[in-house]
Parts: C-alpha cells; structure tokens; sequence
C-alpha cells in the first residue's frame, strides 16, 4: 500500500476529496464505497465544497455496513448517517446510494441481493475505509475469511464498546451487523484506508506491515494492487 502520512484529519479529507472528485470528473456516474463511523467525516465534510457546481445527480454509492435488527429511522442506523452524512448534504440522489438492508425480514437473502446490486453498478472504483482497533474493515471482526461475500456476522464485544458512544448505553448498540465481505471490499478498484490517532497505531501497523491474517482482518489491503492508507503521525507511530 501507499502509506501517505497526514497533518491531521482534515489533510486527509482533502485528499481523499480531491481524489473522489477526480474520479466524478473523469466518470459522472462513478460508483463510491462509503464508510460511517467517526474516520470518513473529514472526507465527506471536504468534499461539500468541492461538489458545488459538479453535477454529482448519477453518482452512485454503496455503504459498507449495517446493524442487523435496528430500525433504519434510528439516527444512528447507517442508513440515516449515509442520508445525514453524505446523501444529503453532497446533494446525491438518495435512489443510487444504497446500504446493506439490516431489517429481519429478508435478512437471509440481503447479502446476495447487495452483491448483486454491486455487480450489476459495475463494480466500486473507490472505497473509503476505517479500521477497528481491532483490526476489521467494514465489520469483518478477527476471524473472517479473505473471500467473504456481504453476510451477517456477530460484533465483538471490543466494536460495541467502540460504538457506545453513538448510543445512549452500551447495551443498546446491536449485536450483529450485515457488512460486505473482505472479498467484497478486495474488488473494489482503489482502496483508500484511514485511520487517526493512537487507539489505531496497533491496527494500522498490523494491517500495512505484520502478516496477511483472518486475524487482522485490515491486513488483506496488502494483498490489493491500489490500496493508500492515509494516516496522521499518532496512527502512524508503530510503523516502521
Ligand atoms: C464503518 C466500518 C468500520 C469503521 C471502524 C472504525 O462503516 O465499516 O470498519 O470504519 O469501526 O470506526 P471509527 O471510524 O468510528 O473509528
């Protein structure tokens, strides 16, 4: 991977933002990955400039996860942050941005149908990723096969502590999510990996320099031919 080191959170939005831009330019109906929790904000707050006067009306876009069994007009299912975050202010057409549908009802067959909705957009030229501090991308926890499909697996207990500060109680964050798979993610045509402060040194150095493992899921991206990991000094303090 390209290992670019940032100033800071908003250094690497504007790059990740410049980068998004010019794929929008070159093709106005690209296909985005998009990813919630705190790591992307300072991309999409980037990019809210820079799509002023950019006709963004067929752009597409594909989230990496969802929370299984939370109801999608919760603020914090990843439907409304991909609506309150990206969908909204960047003006897209909310039709083409679509989520992994996390309800009960058809959850058996919502991972198929999101792969093939993948595969029928062509495919994803750029997807923006975080990573856990214990090493997943998207929700592939320690453990997940490199050739994962979008599928529903169970959080570690470590993610829901990570996530209970969008919640009230920790024990209201879900227990299981439907998340693309590593497999999924690994066909996407550029990788952009971002990680900031020093809770992420450990899974950033893991996943750019230990050994390609289930275990640390993040490590897969050595294995993509386009992958830039954008890191500011504190998630960069364990590299080499
Ligand atoms: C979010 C996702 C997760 C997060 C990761 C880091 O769609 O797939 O892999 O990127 O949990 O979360 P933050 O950015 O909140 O530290």
């Amino acid at each position: 991977a390209e290992i670019i080191i940032v100033r800071d959170p908003d250094e690497a939005g504007a790059i990740a933002a410049d980068e998004i831009v010019r794929l929008i330019r070159a093709n106005p109906r690209a296909v985005l990955g998009l990813a919630t929790g705190s790591t992307p904000l300072p991309v999409y707050e980037a990019l809210r400039p820079r799509v002023a006067g950019l006709d963004v009306s067929r752009v597409r876009g594909f989230a990496l996860d969802e929370y299984v069994g939370l109801d999608p007009a919760h603020p914090e299912s990843y439907r409304s942050v991909i609506s309150r975050e990206v969908v909204e202010p960047l003006g897209l057409d909310p039709a083409l941005v679509r989520v992994p549908d996390g309800s009960l009802d058809g959850i058996e067959h919502a991972g198929d149908d999101y792969e093939r909705a993948i595969t029928e957009a062509g495919g994803v030229d750029l997807q923006l990723l975080g990573i856990g501090t214990d090493g997943h991308i998207g929700f592939n926890e320690p453990g997940s096969s490199f050739a994962s499909l979008t599928r529903v697996k169970t959080l570690t207990e470590q993610t829901r502590e990570d996530n209970a500060r969008f919640f009230d109680r920790v024990d209201d964050v879900p227990r299981h999510c439907i998340t693309q798979g590593l497999g999924t993610i690994m066909r996407a045509r550029h990788l952009v990996l971002l990680a900031f402060g020093e809770g992420k040194a450990e899974a950033v150095a893991g996943a750019v320099e230990g050994a390609v493992t289930a275990s640390l899921p993040g490590s897969a991206i050595q294995l993509h031919p386009h992958a830039t990991v954008l890191v500011d000094e504190a998630a960069a303090s364990r590299l080499a």
